[in-house]
């Protein structure tokens, strides 16, 4: 395929939400260059079955390499949209040690792909996946998009950092760059180290489900498939704004989310608790009505479907074994 004729660029597009992101556009006609390093956060085998679906569509073409080496001239023309997905995701790991994983995969290859962005001279638009960690802790009830950001985590801050890098390249060179905060994802190919992948993969094995915390955290838990129609329409949106909350507004004590997990494996489930982890937010919570108006986004997935779809994935698939 010639350089000049992606449609899309999606960066991080072997990993959970990203190899989705690239089935949906695929699906309604674009030509799509995907780029991922295949960083070893958790295992490659996961990262090759979640690509294995759009390998054999020829207008597909992967590159496998970090982003700070992606010359956005070469692939990309006027119209085109890069959906900007690669990080170094966790909340967890950001403290301690590995805080130089955030910073190379978060802030310098954000600010990277903006520059070569610019100077592609074609100014395709950047959709960011942000996250609701920006948020940390606020006050009860659902966050809308003007809160003051409170990142309680490393991981947020970086994230939160990427957001002000792109709204300084919008302002500076007029790239157009839209963040989309996405609340919580689920559903198959959820990476392994996120709270229902470890769930189901202790159920499945018999072993109990560790549970951080009193369980009665809130968690505005989102399916794959619903962030990823919010993502593509953040792309097409002429939309004046510039930041849009992509969640459910329906959050969930953990609790509940674990009565369902017993409901749909039909086993049953064993807790042990640990102590809260420093940096998880009390609630996650999204007031998605700019989103709803704006986009016409519309979360359709119930928690209970969506857990359905993705313990069948994890009971057919082995599943992704976290690394290191
Ligand atoms: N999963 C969630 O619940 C969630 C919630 C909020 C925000 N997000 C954001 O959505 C995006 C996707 O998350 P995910 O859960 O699919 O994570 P993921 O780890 O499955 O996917 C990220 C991909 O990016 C790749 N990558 C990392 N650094 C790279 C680099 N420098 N160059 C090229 N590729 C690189 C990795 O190899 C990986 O495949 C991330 O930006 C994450 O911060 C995710």
């Amino acid at each position: 395929m010639n350089g000049r004729l992606f449609d899309s660029l999606v960066t991080g597009s072997a990993g959970f939400v990203g190899s989705h992101l690239v089935e949906a556009l695929l699906e309604r006609g674009d030509r799509v260059l995907g780029v991922d390093s295949f960083d070893p956060y958790y295992s490659s085998a996961q990262k090759r079955r979640n690509l294995r679906r759009s390998l054999h569509n020829h207008r597909y073409r992967f590159v496998r390499g970090r982003i700070q080496g992606v010359n956005v001239a070469r692939y990309v023309s006027k119209g085109a949209v890069i959906y900007h997905l690669a990080a170094q995701p966790g909340v967890r790991g950001s403290w301690g040690t590995k805080f130089d994983r955030y910073v190379q995969n978060n802030v310098l290859a954000t600010q990277a792909l903006l520059e070569s962005a610019v100077r592609s001279g074609v100014r395709p638009k950047v959709v960011y996946a942000s996250s609701s960690s920006i948020y940390g802790d606020q006050p009860t009830g659902p966050m809308p998009e003007e809160a003051n950001p409170n990142p309680v985590s490393p991981y947020g801050m970086t994230k939160l950092a990427a957001e002000h890098l792109g709204r300084l390249y919008a302002r500076a060179y007029g790239l157009p760059f839209v963040s989309t905060r996405l609340f919580t994802v689920y559903g198959p190919r959820q990476r392994p180290d996120m709270a229902f992948h470890r769930f189901f993969r202790a159920v499945r094995s018999g072993r109990p489900i560790e549970v951080f915390g009193d369980g009665r955290q809130l968690r505005d838990f989102t399916y794959v498939g619903d962030i990823v129609d919010g993502i593509v329409r953040a792309g097409a949106s002429d939309s004046k704004h510039t930041v849009f909350n992509l969640g459910g507004n329906s959050p969930v004590p953990l609790t509940d989310a674990i009565s369902y997990i017993r409901e749909v494996t039909g086993r049953p489930v064993k807790i042990t608790r640990r102590a809260p982890q420093t940096g998880d937010p009390r609630a996650t919570w999204a007031d998605n009505r700019r989103a709803r108006s704006e986009l016409k986004f519309r979360p359709r997935t119930p928690l209970l479907e969506g857990l359905r779809r993705q313990w069948a994935w994890q009971s057919g698939e082995a599943g992704g074994d976290l690394v290191g």
